[in-house]
């Protein structure tokens, strides 16, 4: 790692804030962003071995491994820091990450089931920059409007509820199993990610300072 470059895991169930924060981290610490829920969204109908992501993520359902891989193996390729977001959400995903890479800090966003239903159902994103809102918590300026660069508010496809509460039951099946994997080796940090933005922004920002 270089000194202000430096390589941080932010882990959480599906609407924790990971891609909030790391807007966040990214900027502060001048490193990519890199996560897999975007990179497979950008590719939903892109034709694998395994189907296209679109079959796995439409039912809240993980995207096949290899598939996953690729795209963080090329993406950490450069090697100048990165914030992590969306993998690993697996102990497989997880051995293979310590193959190709080293973590300076794993940071977990901790929030309760029931307030990330509510979190997500209310979630807009911005169809053109990518911008969060939320519909009560963080509403843009004008209704429907991306108040960074005025594109269209969509909701995501597996922002329904019935796809919510599958994506948070995949995630205590098959990613909490991940945060045990990096508590047992001694580098995870917990934050409580149910503090407003700013609050959680700050613990995150510290804690990272302390660990690199
Ligand atoms: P992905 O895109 O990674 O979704 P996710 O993990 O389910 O996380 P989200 O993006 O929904 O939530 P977030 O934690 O980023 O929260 P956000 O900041 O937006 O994955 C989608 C799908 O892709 C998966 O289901 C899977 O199919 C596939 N996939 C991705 N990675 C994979 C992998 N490694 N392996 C296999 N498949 C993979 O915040 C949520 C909302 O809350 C927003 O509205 C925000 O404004 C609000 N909010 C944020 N912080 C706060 C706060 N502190 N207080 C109040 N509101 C807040």
């Amino acid at each position: 790692m270089s000194e202000n470059q430096p390589n941080v895991l932010l882990l959480g169930p599906p609407g924790a804030g990971k891609g909030t924060q790391s807007a966040n981290v990214a900027d502060e610490y001048d490193i990519p962003h890199v996560t897999t829920g975007d990179a497979l969204r950008a590719n939903k109908d892109m034709e694998t071995d395994y189907g296209t992501p679109r079959e796995f993520m439409d039912a809240g359902e993980l995207v096949p491994d290899p598939v996953v891989n690729e795209i963080v193996a090329e993406a950490l390729s450069d090697g100048a820091g990165y914030v992590l977001d969306g993998y690993p959400r697996n102990t497989e995903q997880a051995d293979y990450l310590a193959d190709i890479t080293t973590l300076d800090v794993v940071c977990l966003l901790s929030v309760s089931d029931s307030e990330l239903v509510e979190r997500l159902t209310g979630r807009r994103v911005c169809n053109d920059c990518g911008a969060n809102y939320h519909v009560e918590f963080n509403p843009p300026e004008e209704e429907g409007v991306c108040d960074e660069c005025g594109g269209a508010l969509i909701q995501r496809e597996d922002d329904t509820e019935e796809t919510v509460k599958e994506r948070i039951d995949v995630y205590h099946e098959s990613t909490e199993p991940v945060v045990d994997y990096y508590r047992e080796a001694g580098v995870l940090e917990e934050i409580d990610g149910e503090a407003t933005p700013e609050e959680v922004w700050q613990e995150l920002r510290e804690t990272i300072d302390a660990a690199v």
